[in-house]
């Protein structure tokens, strides 16, 4: 249920502009930005004007792209190996092992991967050769508990709630290279599981603040626990960024009266089927109605350091955040991209006050406590504004319900509907060009865009319902990240040349994929995109061709997308890290097998996969992957 219902005053007032009128509009404009960067004199001109004489292959890719797959495998092209590293159930250090049934106690769970990884990144070890010993951490977004446990959810009892509790959160663990072989490190001193019930501390703007206080902690500054860590981010003081998304499922209001803050941020009587709160109240948002508002935060977690407490930095904002993505200003001030993953919700960035110091890694631990937090707001023209989310601006103020800015940091989202940014697509992953600046966001889908008025399209959700989603890019002002203002354009439509509908064709020029999810710019300036294609979306007839969830890489000159790899069956492709050398590449294999039902068949836990393990395996397991090429050279050359 959503409150800001209002039309957004920058959105195509025009619902029902055509989609080859669209086109039209955004070829022009896209002239124009090419005349008016050129103009300007910016240095970043090179991707999109040497887009219009590409003819040839893509010199980025050189790698033989592999058709759509619909088998319980995954593949790689020609020439390049991949093997399961850190499945659900494995030990994080010299822990125990997992057990095909799922009769691992809590206890075990504590101590082993939890399920269904997603954002993920690689952090090479001090004194280590950087590139063949290092650490990982790894999300585990949510569970499946009718795979998580023996016989399901029957019965459901606080022991199983706390197997569930455990199986969320982040893995640490120490991974090494031996010349022929990834493999985890065990026993590990730097090892760690973080989960639902792990103490951490608060801080930033709304540390303390009312909002945040509960009668388990009146200071408002500990919380148990992170939730549905989606994608993720990294910090150039070697830090781990995990981004709490859909928190909102594990609790449930069953009264008639949920607060219109609650209600923003998606709290109902039913949540997502969780169950916690029958035998954890803290997850009962009608007796415990500030529990809510510790989640939904970007987490930093030092992975070097097992005795320091994870850290919720309220300063960026409480959103569905979807990942966090780091760059430095010309300034050395750090900047953070940051998606809010839900239909018609905001794109935004937070700036560091303070500078980035390299070697001060204590100085630079607060970087992400003061700052200034702004919204997007995409103009028709193919300018771009960035908003500032800050108290006594904008009409954020007493009258609008902010009474300074800690209730700006924990109703994120009433500050952005206040400021009139623009409701997109569902944001999920943002990718920074090493080389560019450019920044690109994925925006998976919406198809329920254009379908009322109060979602009209608009330039940069161009399609009514949108199926297939989009990728956007925007290049800041002066080539710097602090700037309010920026300019964009679309980068590419998903789709289907074969569709018989004309707004499902796309502009993809390669390889088909839909529902883009996972992205990141590798350090030669390949765009790798992950797609997560629902389960639901799967079965309609649109997405058949797309075949199982795939990532691919693209030329972000040439626009050139080919297909790398193909994932098992029910399963979504997400996070990706490389070793610094780019010869090692980490991807998640997140929920192999999943099915339309809410949780599965705990009697039939194989009908739709079996990976990694195969038939002879126990249940489909979520897992980390290696990929290297065969003969060690660098990925995608
Ligand atoms: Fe957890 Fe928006 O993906
Ligand atoms: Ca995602
Ligand atoms: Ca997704």
């Amino acid at each position: 249920m959503k409150l800001d219902d209002q039309t957004d005053p920058c959105s195509n007032p025009s619902s029902n502009e055509t989609f080859g009128d669209l086109l039209r509009t955004r070829l022009s404009r896209r002239q124009v930005l090419v005349g008016g960067l050129a103009t300007a004199g910016f240095s970043l001109l090179g991707p999109i004007a040497r887009e219009r004489s590409a003819r040839a292959e893509s010199p980025l890719l050189g790698f033989t792209g592999i058709p759509v797959s619909t088998g319980d495998t995954l593949a790689v092209p020609k020439g390049y190996v991949a093997h399961v590293l850190y499945a659900w159930g494995d030990p994080v250090s010299s822990g125990p092992a997992f057990k095909p049934d799922a009769s691992n106690s809590t206890e075990d769970q504590m101590l082993q991967a939890g399920m269904h990884h997603d954002g993920i990144h690689f952090f090479p070890l001090p004194g280590g050769s950087g590139s063949t010993h290092g650490l990982l951490a790894v999300n585990h977004e949510y569970t499946d508990d009718g795979l998580l446990h023996v016989g399901g959810m029957q019965p459901w009892t606080a022991d199983k709630v706390r197997k569930s509790q455990a199986a969320h959160g982040v893995s640490v663990i120490e991974v090494r290279f031996d010349g022929n072989a990834w493999a985890v490190v065990r026993p590990s001193a730097y090892a760690r599981r973080i989960t639902a019930a792990t103490p951490m501390a608060v801080t930033g703007p709304a540390a303390g603040h009312a909002w945040l206080r509960t009668a388990a902690d009146p200071g408002g500054r500990s919380v148990l626990g992170t939730v549905n860590n989606c994608a993720n981010g990294a910090t150039p003081w070697g830090t781990y960024l995990t981004c709490e998304e859909n928190f909102n499922g594990y609790f449930v209001n069953g009264t008639q009266a949920v607060p219109p803050l609650q209600q923003r941020y998606g709290i109902n009587a039913r949540g997502f089927g969780y169950r916690w709160h029958e035998h954890d109240e803290r997850f009962d948002a009608a007796r415990h109605p500030n529990e809510p508002n510790r989640f939904g935060w970007v987490v930093e977690i030092d992975p070097f350091d097992t005795s320091r407490q994870p850290v919720k930095r309220t300063a960026l904002g409480r959103i569905k955040h979807e990942g966090a993505v780091v760059t430095i200003a010309p300034d050395r001030r750090v900047v953070v991209y940051m998606g809010d993953d839900e239909r018609f919700e905001y794109i935004y960035k937070f700036v560091s006050r303070d500078a980035y110091t390299h070697g001060d890694r204590a100085g630079n631990g607060a970087l992400l406590d003061a700052g200034t937090l702004y919204v997007a707001r995409f103009g028709a023209d193919g300018t771009g504004e960035w908003r500032e989310l800050t108290h006594g601006k904008n009409g954020l103020d007493a009258a609008s319900g902010f009474a300074g800015q800690a209730e700006v940091c924990i109703n994120t989202r009433g500050a952005a509907d206040v400021v009139g940014a623009t409701r997109m697509d569902r944001p999920e992953w943002i990718a920074v060009h090493p080389m560019t600046g450019e920044v690109y966001c994925t925006l998976t889908n919406n198809t329920s865009r254009g379908k009322d008025s109060g979602a009209p399209v608009d330039a940069a959700n161009p399609r009514a319902d949108n199926l297939f989603g989009h990728i956007v890019r925007w290049r800041e002002r002066g080539a710097d990240p602090t700037a309010t203002r920026f300019e964009w354009d679309v980068f590419v439509l998903c789709g289907d040349p074969a569709n018989t509908t004309e707004a499902k064709r796309g502009t993809i020029k390669g390889d088909i994929f839909g529902s883009p999810d996972g992205l990141w710019v590798d350090q030669r300036g390949v765009l790798w995109i992950q797609t997560d294609v629902s389960t639901s979306a799967l079965n309609k007839g649109d997405y058949v061709p797309m075949g199982n969830n795939q990532m691919l890489a693209a030329d972000p000159a040439t626009r050139e997308v080919r297909r790398f790899l193909t994932g098992p069956r029910g399963a979504e492709v997400t996070g990706i890290t490389a070793t610094p050398d780019r010869r090692t590449l980490f991807i998640n294999i997140q929920h192999p097998g999943e099915t339309a039902s809410e949780r599965s068949d705990p009697a039939a836990p194989k009908a739709v996969s079996a990976w990694p393990e195969g038939a002879a395996g126990g249940r489909p397991r979520s897992a980390t992957v290696v990929i290297r090429r065969a003969d060690g050279g660098l990925i995608g050359t």
